[in-house]
């Protein structure tokens, strides 16, 4: 069976593969080998769109919570490539550090949906002090769409429907859709029990908040997933704002 995701040494979810680009990051990685400078790919794992950079030609600094998901990015980045990739090992919401207004464009991919919208909100903050003016943001994560989230969407709607800053958030620990899978308990521990299923409009209202206008919005088919998070080709969301303020 052909290999879509790498499992996270640290049981936050998976990496997608180098074959199964969204638009947005292929998107990051067009608007990088432009950039006048540097670039950041926070929440990375091995690295989805650094070993596509590097190939080309250009420099791109990594973040990942674990450092071990670095250090094999490290190994296997060909080592007349190494000088243009930084490695940044910590948490993007209090740990790690970048100069002020030093980076042309920060990719945070597949990570915001294990957060809830004050610790988004702190991130963004932290990106928009980094990037230069008019530097640009893209956003991937699981949608409202995705699979789990289709047996309880109706919650959701209820959720949105009264304000709640967290609309798409819930535990999946007695998800209906993980119920009958052969491999329920194997899934639930490889990823964080709380899932945040994010949808545009909130997800543009924060960045909004913080100083970012839209530049583009959609959701899009997740081909990278297996049956259990597939629903209706909209299961991720992708964002790209650019900063104003
Ligand atoms: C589902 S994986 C996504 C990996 C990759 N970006 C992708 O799109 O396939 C989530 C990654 O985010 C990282 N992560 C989670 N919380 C983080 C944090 N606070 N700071 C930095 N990285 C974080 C995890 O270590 C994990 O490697």
């Amino acid at each position: 069976m052909e290999t879509k995701l790498i499992p996270t040494l640290n049981n936050m979810g998976w990496m997608i593969t180098q074959h199964h680009l969204d638009i947005y990051t292929q998107s990051f990685i067009d608007y990088a080998l432009t950039a006048s400078k540097p670039v950041l790919e926070v929440g990375a794992a091995y690295g989805v769109a650094a070993p596509h950079i590097l190939k080309q030609g250009g420099k791109i600094i990594v973040n990942d919570l674990d450092s071990r998901h670095l250090e094999c990015l490290y190994a296997k980045t060909p080592v007349h490539l190494r000088s243009n990739l930084t490695l940044l090992a910590g948490s993007c919401v209090d740990e790690i550090e970048i100069e002020r207004g030093s980076l042309s464009a920060i990719l945070c991919g597949r990570v915001f949906q294990f957060f809830d919208a004050q610790t988004i909100s702190l991130c963004l903050e932290r990106f928009a002090r980094w990037l230069e003016p008019n530097g640009k943001v893209f956003i991937i994560a699981d949608s409202i769409f995705h699979g789990m989230n289709e047996p309880i969407f109706a919650d959701f709607l209820q959720r949105k429907s009264t304000g709640c800053p967290n609309p798409g958030r819930v535990s999946l620990a007695d998800n209906q859709r993980l119920a009958t899978h052969p491999n329920k308990e194997g899934i639930l521990a490889a990823m964080p029990e709380y899932f945040n299923f994010i949808d545009i409009e909130t997800m543009a209202n924060l960045l909004n908040k913080t100083g970012f206008l839209i530049e583009q919005a959609s959701y899009f088919p997740a081909r990278y997933y297996d049956e259990v998070s597939l629903w209706n080709g909209r299961e991720g969301v992708g964002l790209v704002s650019v900063l104003i303020r």
